[in-house]
């Protein structure tokens, strides 16, 4: 099997996940300089020329590999697809739907394109149209999820494609990253534990959160109303899981959300903003450079393999 770091020619086997809002171009080229490869998230911006800047910023500051994340239910999704083409940006994911008619095209432009899956049956699917790998990310993780965990998934995935298979989700420390590669999975995506970085643009309170919860203190939003997304407990999330659970309709439960995450990222509103993190939240006890979270976690995972073999 190929480890990730040789398909994407990175220095381990690790993809910074594309985070709306906060994974600049700035931040994605901290990511790849320190080893890993750096995603800008595309998802929160309003306009095409957000994305061009970042992406030109991102060149400007790495000479390693780089991609972008694509959100396929945002408006400008279009648009963003051409951008990567003309931009040359050498990897493309993508989140929550299925990139089919854009592959074609990123493909004849040489982009390498990794979707996100939540279930095997998509990753069935879209094999068969060229997709160079696939990330498996389980419901741990922060941001939207699906339901099925990183440890029954991954294997199902593996198990029902022939690319090479990332998991996501529930990934901060060398015993977890260990995991995923007794899982068949060729390298992981992590993006909870990265929040926690000194490069991370994201506001201090929303640091000083992550670094406060404990195993339990994340709860998914949305999960009856169809768009689950896992955030930190706070006045905002439990009281539109209460309202949910009331049976408070679409319009109604919009208004907790609307803005929400740019409360959290910009304004380090932590009562009301949306502070998506996912359960490893409880593992994250520091602040410190990306390059340091990277090493301990790919040497640590490292050992644990080491340690495991041990055993045999
Ligand atoms: C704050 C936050 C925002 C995220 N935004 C996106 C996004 O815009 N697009 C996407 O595909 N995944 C997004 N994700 C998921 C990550 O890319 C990654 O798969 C996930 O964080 C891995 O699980 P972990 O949180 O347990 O490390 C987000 C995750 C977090 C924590």
């Amino acid at each position: 099997m190929k480890l990730l770091n040789e398909i994407l020619g990175t220095k381990y086997p690790i993809i910074q996940g594309g985070m709306a809002n906060i994974a600049t171009g700035e931040f994605a080229a901290a990511c790849s300089n320190a080893g890993a490869l750096g995603l800008i998230g595309a998802g929160g911006m309003r306009d095409a020329d957000t994305l061009r800047e970042n992406i030109r910023r991102c060149k400007a500051l790495t000479d390693q590999p780089f991609g972008v994340n694509i959100m396929l239910m945002h408006p400008l999704a279009d648009e963003f697809a051409k951008i990567v083409v003309e931009e040359g940006v050498q990897v493309v994911t993508t989140g929550a739907g299925n990139p089919g008619k854009y592959i074609q095209m990123w493909k004849e432009a040489g982009i390498k394109v990794i979707p996100v899956v939540a279930a095997a049956v998509l990753a069935k699917h879209l094999e068969p149209l060229g997709v160079d790998a696939i990330i498996a990310e389980g419901t741990e993780s922060g941001g939207h999820v699906g339901e099925m965990t990183t440890m029954a998934l991954v294997p199902q995935v593996v198990d029902a494609v022939n690319v090479p298979v990332i998991a996501a989700g529930g990934i901060a420390d060398g015993r977890q990253l260990a995991a995923a590669f007794a899982l068949g999975a060729c390298g992981a995506q992590v993006g909870t534990c990265l929040l926690v970085s000194e490069e991370c643009p994201i506001h201090e309170n929303y640091k000083a959160a992550l670094l406060r919860a404990k195993d339990s203190d994340t709860i998914v939003t949305g999960r009856i109303g169809g768009t689950p997304v896992r955030v930190l407990k706070n006045r905002m999330s439990r009281e539109y899981v209460r309202q949910e659970k009331a049976g408070a309709d679409k319009m109604e439960l919009e208004k907790y959300t609307l803005g929400s995450l740019r409360r959290a990222v910009f304004e380090g509103d932590t009562a009301t903003g949306s502070l998506m993190a996912g359960q490893v939240a409880g593992m994250l006890h520091e602040v410190r450079p990306v390059a340091a979270i990277l090493e301990e976690l790919w040497e640590s995972g490292r050992q644990r393999m080491a340690a495991l073999s041990e055993l045999c």
